[in-house]
């Protein structure tokens, strides 16, 4: 079996930023996230709310995922999430959201929103893989997907260690409406629990 690459997940750099802006080169990424320059580095740079992370992989940049505070939600919103375009489609969101779940300024940290585009179907289906729950539909005065994710419990151990085949599937086998028992896990990983196929999981 492929061992699961290690991420590091540090906060964004003014050196990430060459590879960052390259990325949008790509016309999806830029359609949904860009233009990118100097003006978003610098605010970046300077937000002493917000926080942008920087996930790499053997030193090479592949997710940036921005974070701000909602107190009117008590929520942490996810203001940007990109995979470098030429690892699209091959885990790197997925594992980049867990490792940064697994930070510890992050661990205290319950409740989670995005807002995704209604023109942006890819970001929608990667959020609910994920166990995001939809709380409104995109609508004339707001065009975005109102999402939601919980953390129950202290984390016991690192989300995103299941294996990929594992967790796709136990998510075809599953319904979405299956009610999840609260364990101290994130809820993506709860629902894996649920199926026999996967019980030893829940003695580690
Ligand atoms: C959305 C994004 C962050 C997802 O990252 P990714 O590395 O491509 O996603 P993953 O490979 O981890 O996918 C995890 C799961 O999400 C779902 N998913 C991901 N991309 C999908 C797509 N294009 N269509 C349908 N489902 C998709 C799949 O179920 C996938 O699991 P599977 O491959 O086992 O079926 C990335 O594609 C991206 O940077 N998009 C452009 C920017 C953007 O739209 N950001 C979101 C708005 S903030």
């Amino acid at each position: 079996m492929t061992p699961e690459p290690k991420l590091e997940v540090r906060r964004f750099a003014a050196e990430d930023f060459p590879t960052y802006r390259s990325w949008y080169a790509d016309a999806r990424l830029n359609r949904h996230l860009g233009p990118m320059d100097e003006d978003w580095l610098a605010h970046v740079l300077a937000d002493t709310e917000g926080e942008q992370w920087a996930v790499r992989s053997d030193a090479a940049l592949v997710a940036v995922i921005g974070l701000t505070p909602d107190p009117e939600q008590s929520a942490w919103v996810i203001t940007d999430f990109a995979v470098d375009p030429t690892r699209r489609g091959q885990g790197w969101g997925w594992r980049a959201w867990a490792a940064l779940l697994a930070q510890p300024a992050l661990r205290e940290r319950r409740s989670f929103r995005a807002y995704v585009a209604e023109d942006n179907p890819e970001a929608l289906a990667f959020f609910e893989v994920l166990g995001w729950q939809r709380l409104a539909a995109p609508s004339r005065e707001d065009p975005f997907w109102a999402l939601a994710w919980t953390r129950w419990g202290p984390v016991r151990r690192a989300a995103g260690v299941v294996p990929k085949t594992s967790r796709n599937t136990v998510m075809k086998l599953l319904p979405q409406s299956s009610t999840l028992d609260i364990l101290a896990l994130p809820c993506f990983q709860v629902s894996h629990l649920r199926h026999p196929f996967l019980q030893p999981l829940a003695r580690q």
